[in-house]
């Protein structure tokens, strides 16, 4: 009895168990199946269904066929998570083409589109929070268009032929937390061009690729949340003090290809923030001392690189005691001075001096380079690297790149072999295959510097020591080997405290 009564109760909690997991399922898998309308509705679209609703694609067609696919859809009342438009003849999206439909993520693309009228995506408001407008023929901002998207996240207007940004020209819009206007002609943006975003949203924007000749200083400064500005690619010729004033909260900021000639003092002062800095590609020659005050506690990341940059800027460097990485490739750097890394040196663990016309490096100059770890010294001008130089940081570096130097095959190279070898240990096999090649004087060809014996290398019967010492009497800056090292040492002092400057 006990047993059978058990066993009928046993039944039922099986029943019972069933019966709620099969409602169980039902409420909740079958809200999220999505259904795609008939392949020949929708024809040329594609149509996928996705976890979060609908995925549709229609490409090389025209509005009328996109019209129709859009009236099919409207039957079925599923979310479309994505409905992309690309390489369509689409000159004008016309005002209600959307109505009835529920689209998270919008994407019209190389679609030649022109025209937005007004009413074309008001409809939308309640739930798109992508829009891609991108590669089209957009000549202003469509804003009357836009006015109702009250749940943006993310406006793409990249590759149009947008000339200025108008006052309110995005009014509405007042989730917007990404902008991005990459490559358009814009020459002007007036004052007033972002009122009507919250500046408590913005947190990136894209201004790159266009024309214009300044900073927007007045159109930019109410962002005080933007964390990331990008101005690259610009005709900007000249910055100064307050331009970027307001944007106390930017991580980052990319200045690069535009065409500045020098860094002004204080020219960032109000970014107290800033992680990152790009000025690459400009044409700087010249980097005031003060230029980076403002930076000192939180600037890791500066890029200096293809410039017509002389000299290391220590002066204006000293003062970033964070700065990690270090890029000043592509200059016309043709000293280094034995001072040119001391008092912020330490927190460098990547420093790239390629392409420039390095000649000779001083005994002492990475001397507190302590967290080196990237050292690139390609295509420069060196005949010579001691080993007294690279001594301070060759426990730590990880990475070297001495190739395309006029190097010459002696025992100061011993160093470079060593370090090679020890790598090799460490299976590091990116570097074994860099060829590194040096000339034999004497014979006036070229070896593989690792494959190279060493006493192929003048290294026979000296031991460190005595290359240290012979290395001492050379001569310690770019001064010729006349001088002696006192008066080198004057000389490259003088080199670091006025040549910068
Ligand atoms: C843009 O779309 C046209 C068709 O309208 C296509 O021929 C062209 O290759 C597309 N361009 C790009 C860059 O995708
Ligand atoms: C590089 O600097 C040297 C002087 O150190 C100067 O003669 C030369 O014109 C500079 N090169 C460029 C491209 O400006």
């Amino acid at each position: 009895m006990a047993t059978a009564g058990g066993g009928g109760g046993g039944g039922v909690l099986v029943a019972t168990l069933w019966w709620i997991c099969l409602m169980w399922g039902w409420a909740h898998v079958a809200p999220q199946t999505h259904q795609c309308p008939s392949h020949h509705d929708l024809a040329p679209c594609a149509c996928t269904v996705k976890k979060n609703g609908l995925d549709l694609l229609c490409e090389f067609t025209d509005q009328q066929h996109i019209t129709h696919a859009m009236t099919a859809l409207k039957g079925s009342s599923e979310v479309i998570f994505y409905l992309k438009l690309r390489h369509n003849s689409l000159p004008k999206l016309q005002d209600f083409v959307f109505l009835g439909l529920d689209i998270r993520h919008l994407t019209i693309h190389n679609s030649s589109l022109a025209v937005v009228e007004e009413s074309s995506l008001s409809s939308l408001g309640k739930g798109l929070t992508q829009l891609d407008l991108s590669q089209n023929g957009l000549i202003s901002v469509p804003s009357a268009a836009f006015r109702n998207l009250h749940h943006l996240l993310i406006l793409n207007l990249n590759h149009n032929r947008i000339t200025a940004i108008h006052n309110k020209a995005f009014e509405g819009l007042d989730t917007l937390e990404i902008l991005t206007l990459y490559e358009n002609k814009i020459m002007t943006i007036e004052s007033d061009a972002f009122k009507g975003l919250d500046n408590r949203k913005l947190k990136r924007l894209n201004l790159g690729g266009n024309e214009l000749q300044s900073v927007p200083t007045s159109a930019l400064s109410s962002f005080d949340m933007l964390k990331k500005l990008e101005i690259q690619e610009n005709l900007i010729s000249e910055i100064s003090e307050g331009d970027f004033q307001g944007l106390q909260s930017l991580d980052s900021l990319i200045l690069g290809h535009n065409q500045l000639m020098e860094v002004p003092a204080r020219a960032f002062s109000h970014l107290n923030l800033l992680n990152s800095l790009e000025l690459d590609g400009n044409q700087i020659t010249h980097i005031h001392s003060e230029a980076f005050r403002g930076l000192e506690e939180n600037l890791q990341y500066l890029r200096l690189g293809d410039n017509n940059i002389h000299c290391v800027p220590s002066d204006a460097l000293r003062r970033l005691h964070r700065l990690r990485h270090l890029d000043l490739r592509s200059n016309n750097i043709s000293v280094v001075p034995e001072d040119a890394f001391t008092g912020f040196g330490d927190t460098i663990t990547f420093l790239n001096l390629q392409k420039n016309d390095i000649r000779t490096i001083p005994s002492l100059a990475f001397e507190n380079l302590n967290s080196l770890e990237t050292l690139n010294l390609q295509n420069n001008k060196l005949k010579h690297i001691p080993e007294e130089v690279m001594e301070p940081i060759v426990d730590t570096l990880r990475n070297i790149d001495i190739m395309d130097n006029p190097l010459e095959c002696d025992c100061t190279l011993r160093w470079y072999r060593e370090w090679l070898k020890n790598l090799r240990d460490k299976d590091d096999d990116v570097m074994t295959k860099k060829r590194t090649l040096c000339t034999m004087t004497s014979e006036h060809r070229e070896y593989k510097l690792q494959e190279l014996p060493l006493e192929r290398m003048n290294c026979v019967g000296k031991n460190l020591e005595q290359t240290s010492s012979s290395n001492a009497a050379e001569p310690r800056g770019f001064c010729t080997g006349t001088v002696t090292t006192a008066l080198a040492t004057v000389a490259v002092a003088a080199v670091s405290s006025s040549y910068c400057l």
